[in-house]
């Protein structure tokens, strides 16, 4: 029947993006019977929550609306950051510039040019302190996508709440604080793979101590994805550097239950819409039975997978900008039906420039509509049962556990980073993945389809020239009115803690109250720990 004429298909075979056949249709053979519901599915909020980690999901809570935002200054992202919560967000998300990211203060030689570009450019507490200026800290929860020096911003987030009169233990939010994917994908590290493991694991420390409602971790598989990996490889990859982050916090001595309710996960919503959501529930699942079986971990929170999801960044298209539109609805939607906890939805301008104003409304409305308007948000886990999304959520599964054994046969994550291995298998997907746009096995519309020969520039966010300059300035000041000893002092206390074996937490605290820079705090940790260029750049 399948060769006949009128049978003829559009393709010679269907597949996802991690290359699993797709079947012109699904038989119930695929569905959980009565038996095998329990075991596969579990009711939402129940073990293994591949349904979704609450019993209610978003008929309790809509997921976060969490965009990304930062550029230029302190007061230019504080203004952005208060525009969003007017018009609806409902959490922060904070994006950082590259020099404060890799640790550099932004009158550094190596910042030059790059002060406010990506994002916000923070050097000193000040900065802080100015970021969330008229926003209490007490009643949002903030991202902070930073990584090797995750635990200075930590401090600094820290001190400014003890400045609004907000105690650490009633600050809420997200410290991205994942080291191994900036080896394999998105490369803002610092220090070599040991000592970041050990500040990672010092604030897990801290943290669990006293700043309980603080997520200390956010382990990510967006960017391995925006890096070209599959669906598959990048839940792989991601569980891989959790286990990672789990057996480095239990070597230093960490009680499971003591950390894992506080560790979050980070995953794209990439095209293939049913692939993606089956990642999410498949995620879910093999994260559950691993806290569980393989960790021991007692408290249901331990085996729960709570995420944010980023729509697609590299699904983009510079062309034609707002067809960005739907294909970030569409995303947007598969995080939803895939059981996101967070959400942050791509302006449809993101690849050609930071959004304005304008393009982040847009984005930010698209989640209003889905949860207002769309009904999805009313029911549980809406296509649980369906024949092809439990299929795919199995294969997805079967695969997901084939590369992490593997890979802890190579000696786990850090050992798979060294060798290169993550980094490898993701270029060869992303080879794959354009050699089919180039031959238009893939289409991507309006790109190498559906063209248009002339189109006009769209209004663009456009960077402050003055910033650079003004940055520095701003900067100059604080280290000329700070009290000089104090921050020595400071500076020394933790050089010495670094040296021992000490947590590295209070001392980083102190040292940002003295407001010693983050250069300057980073550079007493380059000296101590050493930088870090891997061969497999
Ligand atoms: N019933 C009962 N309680 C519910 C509920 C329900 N239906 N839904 C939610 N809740 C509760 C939760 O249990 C939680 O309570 P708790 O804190 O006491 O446990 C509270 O309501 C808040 O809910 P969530 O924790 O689900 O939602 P949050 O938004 O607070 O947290 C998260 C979500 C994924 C756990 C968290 O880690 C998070 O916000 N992550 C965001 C990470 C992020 O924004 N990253 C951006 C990175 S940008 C980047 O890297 C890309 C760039 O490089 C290009």
């Amino acid at each position: 029947m399948a060769n006949s004429k009128e049978h003829k298909e559009r393709k010679e075979e269907f597949t996802t993006s991690s290359g699993i056949p797709v079947k012109r249709v699904y038989d119930p053979s695929f569905a959980p019977t009565a038996d095998t519901y329990r075991e596969k599915l579990g009711d939402p909020g129940m073990y293994p929550f591949t349904r979704g980690v609450q019993p209610t999901m978003y008929r309790g809570r809509l997921w976060t609306m969490r965009q990304y935002a930062g550029f230029g200054d302190a007061k230019q992202t504080n203004a952005r950051f208060r525009y969003l919560l007017a018009q609806g967000q409902t959490g922060l998300s904070t994006a950082f510039d590259l020099p404060t990211q890799i640790g550099y203060d932004c009158d550094h030689p190596f910042a030059r040019g790059e002060v406010g570009k990506v994002g916000v450019s923070i050097s000193s507490l000040e900065d802080m302190e100015t970021l969330f200026d008229q926003i209490p800290l007490d009643q949002v929860s903030t991202s902070m996508t930073i990584n090797a020096p995750a635990a200075v911003l930590l401090a600094m987030y820290i001190v400014v709440g003890e400045k609004q009169g907000v105690p650490m233990e009633k600050l809420s939010g997200t410290i991205q604080n994942d080291i191994l994917k900036e080896y394999v994908a998105r490369g803002t590290y610092i220090y070599p793979p040991e000592a970041s493991m050990r500040l990672i694991t010092d604030i897990f420390a801290f943290c669990a101590k006293h700043v309980p409602n603080f997520n200390t971790i956010s382990i990510s598989g967006y960017h391995m994805r925006e890096a070209g990996s599959t669906a598959v490889q990048e839940i792989a990859f991601t569980l891989a550097n959790a286990r990672a982050y789990v057996d480095a916090a239990l070597s230093a001595g960490l009680k499971i239950d003591d950390f894992a309710p506080r560790l979050s996960f980070f995953f794209n919503a990439h095209n293939h819409f049913f692939e993606e959501i089956a990642k999410f529930r498949a995620a879910r699942r093999i994260w559950a039975k691993i806290m569980r079986e393989d960790y021991h971990a007692q408290n249901p929170k331990s085996w729960q997978l709570r995420f944010h999801t980023q729509t697609g960044g590299s699904t983009l298209t510079a062309q034609q900008p707002d067809n960005n539109i739907v294909r970030v609805t569409v995303q947007a939607l598969a995080a939803v039906l895939g059981g996101t906890q967070s959400l942050h939805t791509n302006s449809r301008d993101e690849a050609l420039a930071l959004p304005t104003e304008e393009s982040a409304r847009i984005a930010l409305r698209t989640q209003q509509i889905l949860a207002y308007e769309s009904g999805v948000a009313d029911t549980v886990d809406p296509l649980g049962g369906s024949y092809y999304v439990e299929a795919l959520t199995d294969e997805i599964e079967r695969q997901v556990l084939v590369y992490m054994d593997g890979i802890q046969k190579m000696g786990g994550a850090v050992a798979a980073v060294e060798k290169g291995y993550m980094q490898r298998e993701i270029q060869a997907a992303a080879y794959e993945t354009q050699l089919k746009i180039e031959r238009k096995e893939d289409l991507v519309v309006g790109v190498n389809a559906f063209t248009i020969e002339s189109e006009k520039e769209p209004t663009l966010h456009k960077i402050d020239p003055h910033l650079e300059v003004e940055a520095q300035e701003r900067i100059r000041a604080v280290r000329a009115k700070r009290d000089a000893k104090f921050v020595q002092q400071t500076l020394d206390e933790l050089r010495q803690a670094a040296n021992g074996t000490d947590n590295l937490m209070p001392h980083m605290i102190q040292a940002v109250r003295a407001y010693a820079t983050l250069g300057e705090i980073c550079d007493v940790l380059r000296d101590v720990f050493g930088e870090y260029t891997p061969e497999h750049f």
